[in-house]
């Protein structure tokens, strides 16, 4: 059981292989933290490392047996107000106005495994025997509440995963103003801090800054994760690299407005909340009444950053994702957004797909444009009922028909959404999130339904099962293209209004769990104007998501690169569109298109009919080519060689489990006039294995230790001078066959 308690000196100690946390039960009934980081030799007693003892204006909770300051003290749940003068974790509200609370310590239990918090989308196992879980029953006397602080810690990974529950018994209702889903206090504050920040078409780029002291924090307040802040930070040593160092990955399993703040106090000691964002936040508790927090999953590397990707790669594609597609190869597939955007006919449709499935498709997809009047993005969302003038078989009718070519048919929808130039915006004005009096804010000319209600929920699922369950569907691409505004819903009362952003993301989950339930063999992608909804609560329904709008292949290096520091590289959507690029109008290699989206899960974005025949035979080889490898791709260890965030040149490489295979990439932004040589040091390799090496210019026999240590030599003058700007290759390591 890598679970121990040590009833003397009351405290527990979790560890595996790689990690420990060990947490006190301090002597006034709170709960410490003592230690967080590298495997540590169990034994009876860390008391020693309870820093207590007083400093001028500590405020003393407990001065038996040692002077308690919980200002200086390191903590598992911390609240202010209570001589924490820093911010913590919960905050909670009674009924004479107090804000004051204190959890202590009543009972625990320890058992093997995991258990599940749906709604709420978390990791899981599939045997008990994976994990071991610490849930400790923690009471305020005053409040008549519980909180119950639950820790998982896998047997095979450096992972532990944490969420807190309130459970209140006091005839008084109390309303949490703050309730993260954990805090983890670190002795020092020699950290950088890395978070994935961006916008719209440049989601997830990597961005790397120095704790100071005060308050650092990334936060979304839109509703949905966002393309400006993903719910995920990292705190590294200053020496950490890809390669080596420690750090420390959190990332929140949650879709909704969040917050991941860091506090670095003026005795410099750090302080990381993850949770749901506050200040979209205000849940009232009746007698008898729950909340649950969303899931925090920590990762601890001792081995730098491609070893922490690849801990939470391994977790979110095998314990976080599920259903029938979470370890099934998947499919290439050709949407036709970019092709016709909302323009096109079933002919039109049925000549993509033909050229489609000539070429080595799997799935066709259609995207926005098939429902109600949607002839642009003024109207129809909401009118889920098919565009006869467009489709006169229906969808039923074209999906058949793209089952006849040996295509699988796959459709796009919006269900969060509706325009008030619509059917169902005029059956139900009432129905959009907005505040009594007040401007309904449009963006993309479209407005938020109302999903904290269950009815509003309840008809969206009834007209979408219509059309898919009557339909050959295999593949939805589930969108959302705005952010929240006016977040009030009719249907609450006004003192629960400061639920609504929550319960808006639980309808979502709702409706995502009723399709996934109905269609459980149904690829789901979701998708939020490209990656503004990349995070994990969307996996644990979705197992890929749409990276980013910005289909331009030497910006996708950052995207795909920044987003690889979480998610598995199967969740990654990424097509090959038309030159010029319809985002930033590039004009980039085909093979270098193709090479960026293999790293992904893989597909086109344009009509095949108007590439050269040329052009074609190398579309088909890129095909056969993601076939050949997709498992491996998908599967593999991940390896970051190169950074597109630090120069000209970005690699990586995927390496099969064995060691005894790997397919790799290199790109070179810009043609650099008369360039030396990059030595590309290769990793994951097995040192004593031989192996067979091919990329352009350069094939023979290497050892994986030559590989790793001296690198290839890549004369970048030669090998990339035909292409000019924009080159890449994909290079191909084999274990030599006896
Ligand atoms: C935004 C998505 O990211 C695009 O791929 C496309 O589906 C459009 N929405 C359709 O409106």
């Amino acid at each position: 059981m890598p679970i121990i308690y040590h009833e003397q000196a009351n405290q527990f100690h979790l560890y595996n292989q790689s990690v420990s946390y060990i947490i006190q039960i301090m002597a006034n009934g709170q709960l410490g933290n003592l230690y967080y980081g590298k495997r540590i030799t169990d034994r009876e007693s860390y008391a020693y490392l309870l820093e207590t003892g007083e400093r001028s204006h500590a405020a003393i909770t407990c001065p038996e047996p040692v002077s308690l300051c919980l200002q200086y003290t390191k903590q598992e749940y911390p609240a202010y107000g209570t001589g924490d003068y820093r911010y913590g974790a919960c905050i909670v509200r009674q009924e004479n106005g107090s804000r004051i609370s204190s959890f202590t310590y009543v009972s625990h239990k320890i058992f093997g495994g995991k258990r599940s918090i749906e709604p709420l989308p978390a990791t899981y196992v599939e045997e008990e025997k994976e994990a071991v879980t610490l849930e400790v029953t923690l009471r305020d006397e005053v409040l008549g509440t519980d909180l119950i602080l639950s820790y998982t810690i896998y047997e095979e990974l450096p992972v532990i995963t944490r969420h807190a529950r309130f459970d209140h018994r006091g005839k008084e209702e109390i309303v949490l103003l703050t309730a993260m889903s954990g805090a983890v206090d670190l002795p020092d504050c020699d950290y950088e801090m890395i978070q994935l920040s961006g916008a719209w078409s440049r989601e997830r780029y990597l961005k790397r800054r120095v704790l100071e002291q005060g308050i650092q924090s990334i936060y979304s307040m839109r509703g949905i994760s966002s393309a400006e802040h993903n719910p995920f930070l990292a705190l590294a040593r200053k020496e950490t690299t890809e390669k080596s160092g420690q750090v420390y990955g959190f990332s929140l399993v949650y879709s909704g407005s969040f917050l991941g703040q860091v506090e670095v106090c003026t005795h410099d000691t750090t302080r990381v909340l993850f949770g749901i964002h506050p200040d979209t936040f205000e849940w009232p508790l009746k007698t008898g009444e729950s909340f649950q927090t969303p899931e925090l999953v920590m990762v601890y590397s001792d081995q730098g950053l491609s070893h922490m990707s690849q801990m939470f790669h391994r977790l979110y594609r095998t314990r976080l994702a599920r259903g029938y597609w979470r370890d099934r190869e998947r499919p290439v597939l050709l949407n036709n957004w970019e092709a016709t955007y909302m323009d096109f006919n079933e002919e039109k449709i049925l000549d993509i797909a033909q050229k489609a499935k000539e070429t080595g498709v799997e799935l066709f997809v259609l995207d926005d444009g098939w429902f109600g009047e949607r002839n642009d993005d003024y109207r129809a969302l909401g009118d889920w009922y098919v565009n006869k003038e467009k489709l006169p078989e229906g969808i039923s009718g074209l999906s058949e028909k793209i089952e006849a070519l040996g295509l699988k048919f796959g459709l796009w929808i919006e269900p969060e959404m509706v325009n008030k130039n619509s059917r169902f915006y005029e059956a139900h004005p009432d129905w959009i999130l907005s505040a009594p009096g007040r401007y309904e804010t449009p963006s993309r000319n479209q407005h938020v339904l109302d999903f904290s209600r269950k009815k509003v929920v309840d008809a969206v699922y009834g007209m979408l099962k219509e059309i898919i369950g009557n339909a050959r569907i295999s593949y939805i691409k589930w969108d959302m293209n705005r952010y929240l505004t006016e977040c009030y819903s009719k249907g609450t009362l006004p003192e629960s209004q400061g639920m609504v952003m929550h319960k808006f993301i639980l309808g979502v989950y709702d409706l995502y769990t009723r399709f996934t339930r109905d269609f459980p063999k149904i690829l789901f992608e979701s998708c939020a104007s490209g990656g503004a909804r990349f995070d994990p609560g969307m996996l644990y329904f979705a197992p890929q998501a749409w990276c980013s709008d910005n289909t331009d292949a030497m910006d996708r290096l950052k995207i795909q690169y920044g987003t690889s520091m979480v998610y598995p590289i199967s969740s990654i959507g990424a097509h090959v569109s038309a030159v010029p690029n319809h985002q930033v109008h590039r004009i980039t290699p085909l093979e270098s298109r193709g090479n960026a989206a293999i790293f992904g899960a893989f597909g086109y974005e344009l009509d095949l009919n108007k590439l050269t025949s040329e052009e074609i035979e190398v579309v088909k080889q890129q095909i056969v080519c993601y076939k050949k490898y997709r498992k491996l791709l998908h599967q593999g260890t991940f390896y970051r060689l190169k950074s597109p965030f630090e120069g000209n040149d970005t690699a990586w490489i995927t390496v099969s489990e064995d060691m005894e295979q790997a397919v790799g990439a290199y790109f070179q932004v810009l043609n650099p006039v008369n360039a030396g040589w990059l030595r590309l040091r290769l990793q994951g390799l097995c040192q004593e294995m031989l192996y067979q090496v091919s990329l352009p210019g350069m094939t023979g026999e290497y050892f994986g230790s030559e590989l790793m240590y001296a690198g290839i030599p890549i004369d970048r003058g030669r090998l990339l001078k035909e292409t000019g700007d924009f080159a890449s290759f994909l290079f191909f390591v084999k274990k030599k066959q006896e």
